[in-house]
């Protein structure tokens, strides 16, 4: 007995330093991380930004990442991803609003439009600085980035200084909200603002994808390298300087990956009211000789990055959307070269004719063959012997196996088209899946769009 009792005496003395080695960590950690809670200067930066085609995505991860290396702790974030709380907690923040389609707010704003700034909030805590982002050929000159201060204004928050607006990336504009973000935070980034760095590529190649077509040409540009070529990704956009008078900048989805080496683009060639050929894509598809130098900035569009190789993927598109498409295809085959487990993908494309507008049918039929892509589906618009149909339609048509995908963790990916084939889509998804899932997919980031 008084045996027994001894071992159980040892047992509990052992246990009890065990416990406390085990909690005494613990303990630390929990003083931390209660300090780092309540010191607000410990809380980084919040820069949220909404975003339709990467730029604003980017000049927000670009001053997020100076301000961190100049010692102020910086986070960009999607503006759907800030939530009211975020807001309320706030003392100091940053925002870049882009403008996209008619004045609208671009995807990315999506849930904090409809929840957080429809209902009435007390920010009065809270100081920022905000930069619209726009165009003023359009007539809604940065709208939602007016509505998105005017907003916070009556919400209570109070402007550090005056709204930025950026006309098409204007570089004095962004170079004064450098200057005034640099006061704000007390950093000096005043370089943060400027746009990615340009490279100097020449023309070698340019073909048409579809002679014939009813539809206006396709061109395929491919641009090889002067320059060393920076990085990039599926989904990444070159953005194409446009000499002239006046000078302009044009985005393209990138069609190709950094390790083809080249740049390769589709256009397709633009008539304006008068008949005269786009400026971006007039020149692109017929003025630029080969050989001939281009300016080009190539943009991260986090927005539209591809998902783990290992997720299902739903490509839905039309016309030179391909390209955007095609290029997560190549990644998914890069992946699977590099003995990855990749997922299943499945293709649906929308053209006017099967005969002349199957594009690029060849690497599609690759794919099929090696795995890469799954299932192909095409819709074709203006054929005579067959009934005219829209990618949009193919959804409807399809609706049991695309919930089956979506069940199985399925992204879709829509690129191309805004007005016709996007908002076809976005409507054939609502009616297929309800605003509510489709909302949750897109705030999952499982429902994104490159689309213009
Ligand atoms: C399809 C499309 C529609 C646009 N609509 C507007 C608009 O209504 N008002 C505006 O000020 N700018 C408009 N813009 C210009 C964008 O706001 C501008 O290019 C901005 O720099 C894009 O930033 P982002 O890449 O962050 O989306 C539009 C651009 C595109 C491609």
């Amino acid at each position: 007995m008084t045996a027994d009792t001894a071992r159980w005496a040892w047992a509990l003395l052992a246990c009890t330093a065990w416990l406390g080695l085990l909690v005494l960590p613990l303990r630390q950690q929990w003083r931390t991380w209660r300090n780092t809670r309540t010191l607000p200067a410990e809380a980084p930066l919040l820069i949220a930004y909404a975003s339709q085609s990467g730029f604003g995505a980017q000049l927000a991860e670009d001053l997020a990442r100076t301000l961190a290396a100049h010692g102020c702790p910086a986070q960009a974030r999607p503006l759907q991803r800030i939530r009211a709380e975020d807001l309320a907690a706030a003392e100091r923040m940053l925002f870049i609003a882009s403008t996209t389609g008619a004045g609208d707010a671009p995807d990315n704003a999506g849930a904090f439009v409809t929840r957080v700034m429809q209902g009435t909030r007390r920010l009065q805590r809270l100081q920022y600085g905000l930069l619209a982002l726009g165009d003023s050929s359009y007539a809604g000159f940065c709208r939602f980035g007016r509505e998105l201060d005017a907003w916070l204004r009556a919400a209570g928050a109070t402007p550090a200084f005056a709204r930025v607006e950026a006309d098409g990336g204007n570089a004095a504009a962004l170079a004064s909200w450098g200057q005034a973000v640099a006061r704000f935070t007390g950093c000096s980034p005043d370089t943060a603002a400027t746009a990615s760095a340009t490279q100097r590529w020449a023309l070698a190649q340019r073909s048409v994808l579809n002679p014939g077509s009813p539809g206006a040409p396709i061109h395929r540009i491919v641009l090889q390298p002067l320059d060393p070529a920076p990085h990039w990704q599926a989904g990444d956009i070159a953005r194409i300087h446009v000499p002239g008078q006046p000078a302009a900048w044009r985005d393209y989805t990138l069609a190709s990956l950094p390790h083809e080496r080249e740049v390769q683009l589709l256009v397709r060639e633009a008539r304006r009211a008068d008949g005269q050929r786009g400026l971006g894509s007039g020149w692109l598809g017929h003025g630029l000789a080969i050989g001939g130098e281009v300016r080009v900035q190539i943009r991260r569009n986090s927005g539209f990055h591809g998902p783990d190789a290992a997720t299902p993927l739903v490509l839905v598109g039309n016309g030179t959307g391909l390209a955007g498409l095609a290029v997560h295809l190549k990644e998914r085959e890069s992946a699977q070269q590099a003995s990855q487990i990749i997922g299943p993908a499945w293709l649906l494309f929308g053209e006017r004719t099967r005969r002349c507008d199957a594009l690029c049918d060849g690497a599609l039929q690759a794919w099929l063959a090696s795995g890469v892509l799954q299932r192909l589906d095409r819709a074709f618009s203006r054929d005579a012997d067959a009934p005219a149909r829209y990618v949009q339609e193919l959804l409807g048509l399809h609706g049991a196996l695309l919930r089956d995908w979506l069940a199985r963790g399925a992204a879709i990916y829509v690129c191309g088209q805004r007005d016709g084939m996007a908002q076809g889509v976005d409507a054939a998804l609502r009616a297929l899946l309800g605003d509510a899932a489709l909302a949750q997919l897109a705030a999952d980031g499982r429902y994104r769009r490159d689309v213009y």
